[in-house]
């Protein structure tokens, strides 16, 4: 997601977000913003100059300060001002316009299901529904029963759901129990479980190894020097993004070590001891623990070095 202020501001490090890496291959920008005017500039403006297949508006944001500017989640109960921001977007793209929306901004008033058929009369190509309100936050379990109940009133438009897919089992039941869908959108599990989309490919649970995990964050590391040079400007902003990223990923449980798999997203992980050192490391939810796995990567932190994970987005129950 990029916020079209900071993007007709010029600000580099919302241009980095928009920025396609040449493995990804079908690569769409989220738009957040509170008027159609800064939308449809900024969407015409990443259509004409850079490489993008399609641009969807945020619909979903709970941020406050987001919310409360009409934005995100906001522009859900603004029904003139969305109108004339999906069909002002719609009409100047030459790609695709999709949007991703929740049930609501209350958990009492769902409102998803009134939206879905004016969206897709305004101009959308799909709509991702994340089948909780606002005010739930990460709170209890993604209603799927309504997500299905939004794609019936959408229809014919394509509708994908979201909210709590952690494994092939998990995709597997919710496609089959919603043939109404057109698919399925991935949020916390494409961070905890990067490799989730080959266990779906492959219709399969895959016990990766530590060391296979390890090779990830390898990638990662390359990948992330290669964008942001390795300077220690570099290694820093990549060491940054990556304690990020080691905030969920420690969050996974090793299938081995399971006693019911798969594991569920609201699951807390039970202490437990790998099946190697690494594996160990791995689930540590310390971040002296992930400092650690960022040294073995980019060697030593620089002096009075602190982290504290942005993102707390749980639902343990
Ligand atoms: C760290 C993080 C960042 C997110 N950023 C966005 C975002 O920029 N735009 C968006 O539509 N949703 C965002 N989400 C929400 C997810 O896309 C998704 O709707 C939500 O996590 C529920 O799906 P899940 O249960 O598969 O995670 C974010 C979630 C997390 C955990």
């Amino acid at each position: 997601m990029a916020m079209c202020t900071s993007l007709l501001q010029g600000a580099p490090q919302e241009w980095a977000l928009v920025k396609r890496h040449h493995t990804e291959d079908i690569f769409g920008v989220q738009l957040c913003a509170n008027n159609p005017y800064l939308l449809t500039k900024c969407g015409q403006l990443l259509d004409q100059e850079i490489d993008v297949d399609f641009i969807d508006l945020n619909l979903g944001c709970p941020i406050d300060l987001i919310y409360k500017s009409g934005g995100g989640c906001g522009l859900l109960r603004r029904n003139k001002v969305l109108e004339s921001c999906i069909k002002n977007l719609s009409q100047i793209l030459t790609i695709p316009l999709t949007v991703k929306m929740r049930t609501g901004v209350y958990s009492d008033e769902r409102i998803a299901h009134k939206l879905a058929p004016n969206v897709r009369d305004w101009g959308v190509s799909l709509l991702t529904i994340h089948g909780r309100s606002r005010e739930q936050r990460y709170t209890k379990m993604a209603d799927w029963k309504y997500i299905k109940e939004v794609a019936k009133a959408a229809a014919p438009l394509p509708v994908f759901g979201n909210g709590d897919i952690l494994s092939y089992d998990d995709y597997k039941i919710a496609l089959e129990n919603s043939p109404e869908l057109a698919g399925i959108m991935i949020g916390r599990g494409a961070l905890i479980k990067p490799w989730i989309f080959t266990e779906i490919k492959e219709q399969k649970i895959w016990d990766i190894s530590s060391s296979e995990r390890f090779d990830i964050l390898k990638k990662y590391t390359n990948y992330g020097l290669e964008h942001w040079g390795s300077d220690n400007r570099g290694v820093e902003n990549t060491r940054r993004f990556m304690l990020e990223w080691l905030s969920f990923l420690y969050r996974y449980i090793p299938v081995g070590v399971l006693e019911h798999p798969p594991q569920k997203v609201n699951e807390r992980p039970p202490s437990y001891k790998g099946r190697d050192y690494l594996e160990t490391l791995m689930a540590s939810s310390s971040a002296s623990d992930w400092i650690k796995i960022s040294e073995m990567l980019l060697g030593p932190v620089p002096e009075n070095f602190q982290f504290l994970p942005k993102h707390k987005a749980n639902s343990y129950k």
